[in-house]
């Protein structure tokens, strides 16, 4: 079986990264202590002791939640709902809080302008998703510090500097959204009929372009968002949120494949019940970018093209006949296409794809993904900040969870 074919990526060399980063000082925290009694967790059993394989699950997806909403929060500061793009702002106050913290939403409303191109509801999408990451990360180190285990903070890698359009706060970040390198190949693997990643299938990007080079997904700064003189957003900003919304999707569905890679080693019950209730959640916002990015706009800004995937044509160039291009590219296939899966005699199926550490959606996978999507690179440096080693490690004690142990 193939090994090279991250549910992230498909580049080789996986554990290359961890040359590229800092060595990690600690980010664990100790945890707040054992937060017993039944009335706090009516529903968890807190007399369990988790296995040593369950913690390393939990704790691994702890960090990679709070790499999720650190991404998602500038997201949501530049592309979240305000009241100055009133289509953007519905009744629902937004009341997205990190740390007893408000954030601050929407303070680019030319980048909703090129968002809401997609979808008008994009900014509430957007505002949405990072709720449900902030309190994904909450949740599962509660959880953590509720069975007397180590809760993760990976604060102190929040060196990378955030977007400098007036108005968002200026403290560094986990992750860095303007050098992206878009893996776009979740595309191609949810529709095809014939390939799955955990037999080894390979599969083409559907834009080609954010899959090489380097790309912004959020504005830089106030240039970004000059408009022209009939007050028309520039290409590039349009390219900046297609950039963006490509990113969601693919930042979601690594989500919905390591949530069920992981639940397969989980032993004890409750453990398994919380993986079974977040994964699906991340599938929801996988399914949403899925279908708002097949919106963006066809447009070409310098070496970015992002091309017309209902045309028949393969973007990636080559051969294939129309039908077979409208197969792999046309925007509204986004129900999984049934596939093989086990085993081929079963017969093709719809399912997440993939589902096996060895088809790359396992935690070392997820953080190789990342990784080469460009979302830990240190502007200042060119190499990825030492997040990318303390992940690695909790990655490979997750992934080299037993049942039982
Ligand atoms: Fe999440
Ligand atoms: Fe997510």
């Amino acid at each position: 079986m193939k090994k090279d074919e991250t549910v992230f990526s498909g580049r080789k060399n996986r554990r290359s990264f961890l040359k590229n980063g800092v060595v990690a000082a600690g980010a664990m925290t100790a945890g707040a202590g054992l937060l017993s009694g039944s009335s706090t967790f009516a529903d968890s059993d807190d007399r369990v002791n988790l296995t040593k394989g369950d913690i390393a699950i939990l704790t691994f997806l702890a960090a990679l939640e709070q790499v999720e909403a650190d991404l998602w929060i500038q997201y949501a500061e530049l592309g979240g709902p305000t009241p100055a793009v009133p289509s953007s702002f519905g009744l629902s106050p937004i009341d997205l809080v990190q740390n007893g913290k408000k954030i601050v939403t929407g303070l680019a409303p030319a980048y909703i302008t090129g968002l809401q191109v997609l979808d008008t509801d994009m900014p509430q999408y957007i505002a949405d998703n990072t709720d449900d990451e902030i309190s994904h990360h909450r949740f599962l180190n509660n959880y953590l510090a509720s069975k007397g285990a180590r809760t993760v903070d990976l604060s102190s890698f929040a060196i990378i500097p955030p977007s400098r359009v007036s108005g968002v706060p200026q403290n560094g970040r986990l992750t860095n959204l303007k050098q992206l390198t878009v893996d776009t190949k979740w595309w191609t693997r949810y529709r095809s009929a014939t390939q799955n990643p955990d037999f080894g299938g390979t599969f083409q990007n559907a834009v080609p372009d954010l899959a090489k080079g380097q790309h912004p997904a959020i504005p830089e700064s106030d240039d970004d968002l000059t408009l022209d003189k009939n007050g028309n957003i520039s290409t590039h900003l349009q390219a900046i949120a297609n950039t963006a919304g490509f990113h969601f999707g693919f930042i979601e569905q690594g989500g919905s494949s390591l949530y069920p890679t992981l639940a397969q080693k989980v032993t004890n019950a409750e453990v398994l019940r919380i993986l079974l209730s977040i994964g699906p959640s991340e599938t929801m916002h996988f399914q949403v970018w899925h279908d708002k990015a097949g919106n963006a706009q066809i447009l070409t800004d310098g070496a970015l093209s992002f091309p017309d995937l209902n045309s028949g044509n393969n973007p990636n160039g080559g051969g294939g006949t129309q039908q077979e291009n409208a197969d792999s590219f046309q925007t509204n296939l986004i129900m999984p296409e049934p596939t093989f899966f086990l085993h081929k005699g079963l017969g093709p199926v719809s399912i997440i794809r993939p589902t096996s550490e060895a088809g790359g959606g396992g935690a070392v996978s997820a953080v190789v993904g990342f990784a080469e999507d460009g979302l830990f690179l240190d502007p200042a440096t060119g190499q990825n900040t030492g997040i990318v080693a303390k992940l690695m490690g909790l990655a490979e004690a997750a992934d080299d969870a037993r049942r039982g142990f």
